[in-house]
């Protein structure tokens, strides 16, 4: 494995961002919208729309602002890390599900933002098939949280609302 080029965007950004402006994006790669029904007995029974709202909760008794979004198409995921960008987004929660195996410009999407990110799964990706334990993602996340379930969610974004 060559070593990584880039470097983790890091939350030492402070002072660019005002008291109750934090804004935290939050990112699900595909078929996380079959949360519910989807191999329930990897991934629980609890579905993506119960899981954003509880981050959104979460988010607002902090003062930020957290905005959930998911999509089955590579494309739209680096096109969402694009726009982040522009909106001054302060650090992202993704978990790129599939494309975690696979992404080369989803990773390289994230790179050129240069926002802090939290890569979380659902599963333990490293106690599953042998494809599952590469990401492409983990060398430049700020933190990994994998096989907590949704918690794994919530504890990105407390760790984030307490770092930014
Ligand atoms: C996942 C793990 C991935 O390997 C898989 O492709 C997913 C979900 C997780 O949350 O455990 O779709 O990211």
């Amino acid at each position: 494995m060559p070593k990584p080029t880039s470097s983790p965007a890091s939350f030492k950004s402070k002072d660019r961002i005002r008291q109750g402006s934090k804004k935290i994006l939050v990112l699900h790669g595909p078929n996380l919208n079959l949360l519910g029904t989807r191999e329930p007995g990897i991934y629980g029974r609890e579905t993506l729309a119960l899981i954003n709202r509880r981050l959104i909760t979460q988010g607002k008794a902090a003062g930020a602002t957290v905005t959930c979004f998911q999509s089955n198409h590579e494309g739209e995921l680096i096109d969402r890390v694009q726009l982040a960008k522009k909106q001054q987004v302060t650090a992202i929660i993704i978990n790129p599900a599939g494309f975690t195996h696979t992404s080369v410009a989803l990773r390289d999407a994230l790179a050129g933002v240069a926002i802090p990110f939290v890569e979380v799964h659902l599963s333990n990706i490293h106690a599953r098939e042998p494809f599952r334990s590469h990401s492409y993602f983990s060398d430049l996340a700020a933190g990994t949280i994998c096989g907590l379930g949704s918690q794994g969610y919530e504890l990105a974004l407390q760790s984030i609302l307490r770092r930014t």
